[in-house]
């Protein structure tokens, strides 16, 4: 029996000095020193020794175990520094690897116009207004003056929903007009940017949907010449200082007397050349004093209030205020043109 301790002390010794890893280290302590172990196979037969060999034999086999356990105790150790070592390796950053850039974005070319236009009104007081795009007809069209029959409400113009043309996809901004009127104290000062929508053919100037900026002021002893410096205080702070502008007369049915606002071409200095179709000058808005039935229809004494109004084409500004030539390309997202603003 002393040589059997003797053996299995030296097998158990070298095998676990053999081991790769704790794995196979626990299936030796299982092998010596499980309950179906060697070296517990050995102790079950101490009864059968004479009581006078056992206490020397059980000395020494709690020895080898006592040498087992210790020996399988250091290889754990050894094994768990060794792996955690070659985690460490495998796992290191290169903290000198140059990272990987990432990608940022920046506002669309037009909504850097719409904030620059945007900014100049709420400087001078006025209120920003969001609206709804799904509008009725009564506020797209007939409490703007634009009775049954009128040309703009053609179908082959206007996105309707239903037969009876009361819902469309709204053909201008201009019923946040009316939609301001009959919600807000007066005075009124508000500016409403927003999608519009046209059964429009998309070309270079052209598209089935747009963007254009409202605006409006109502109070008392409101004039023509309010509505002229206003504009012309926007349009130099658009197009920069001494820029020129030009007023037409023209007619919309909301707004007597009503006109259009053209500025000197950028290109030409109002000489005539390809970008103003030899005008010298630029259609920008229109624009015109509030029509006085429209106060009424919103419930605004017209011997009391006044008011002007106007409406900017957004894409256009934008793309006289970058000198892009193509409407298309502000739809496009090509990144290498968007890139450049
Ligand atoms: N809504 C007009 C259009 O789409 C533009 C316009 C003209 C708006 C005169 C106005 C205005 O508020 O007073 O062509």
């Amino acid at each position: 029996m002393k040589e059997q301790l003797a053996n299995i002390r030296a097998q158990a010794l070298a095998a676990f000095a053999a081991a790769a890893d704790s794995a196979q280290l626990d299936a030796l302590r299982v092998q010596y020193l499980g309950k179906k172990g060697e070296l517990t196979a050995v102790l079950k037969m101490m009864g059968k020794l004479s009581p006078e060999e056992r206490p020397a034999m059980g000395q020494l086999a709690n020895e080898v175990r006592a040498a087992l356990e210790q020996a399988l105790e250091e290889r754990s150790t050894a094994l768990e520094a060794a792996a955690l070592e070659k985690r460490l390796e495998d796992e290191a950053v290169d903290v000198t690897i140059p990272g990987k850039s990432v990608k940022l974005g920046h506002r669309h070319p037009m909504y850097i116009a719409l904030d620059e236009i945007k900014e100049i009104f709420i400087g001078m007081g006025f209120t920003v207004l969001d609206g709804p795009e799904i509008e009725l007809a009564t506020y797209n069209f007939d409490k703007l003056n634009a009775e049954e029959g009128h040309p703009s409400r053609d179908w082959s113009d206007t996105f309707y929903f239903d037969t009876d043309s009361r819902v469309m996809l709204r053909s201008q901004t201009s019923p946040m007009q009316v939609r301001a009127m009959e919600t807000m104290p007066l005075p009124i000062r508000i500016i409403a940017p927003g999608r519009v929508y046209r059964k429009d053919e998309v070309d270079a100037t052209h598209s089935p949907m747009f963007h254009q900026v409202e605006g409006m002021v109502i109070d008392k002893n409101v004039t023509m010449a309010d509505l002229k410096g206003t504009l012309n205080t926007v349009v130099e702070q658009l197009y920069g200082k001494g820029t020129k502008t030009r007023f037409r007369p023209h007619h919309f049915p909301f707004t007597e007397p009503s006109c259009e606002m053209d500025v000197q071409c950028h290109k030409c200095g109002g000489v005539g050349c390809p970008t103003c179709k030899g005008e010298g000058w630029i259609e920008l808005l229109g624009a015109g004093m509030i029509h006085p039935h429209v106060l009424e229809m919103s419930g605004i004494d017209p011997n009391v209030y006044s008011g002007w109004a106007f409406g900017i084409g957004l894409e256009r500004t934008a793309m006289r205020r970058f000198k892009i030539a193509d409407l298309r390309l502000i739809f496009e997202n090509d990144v290498r043109f968007l890139e450049q603003f």
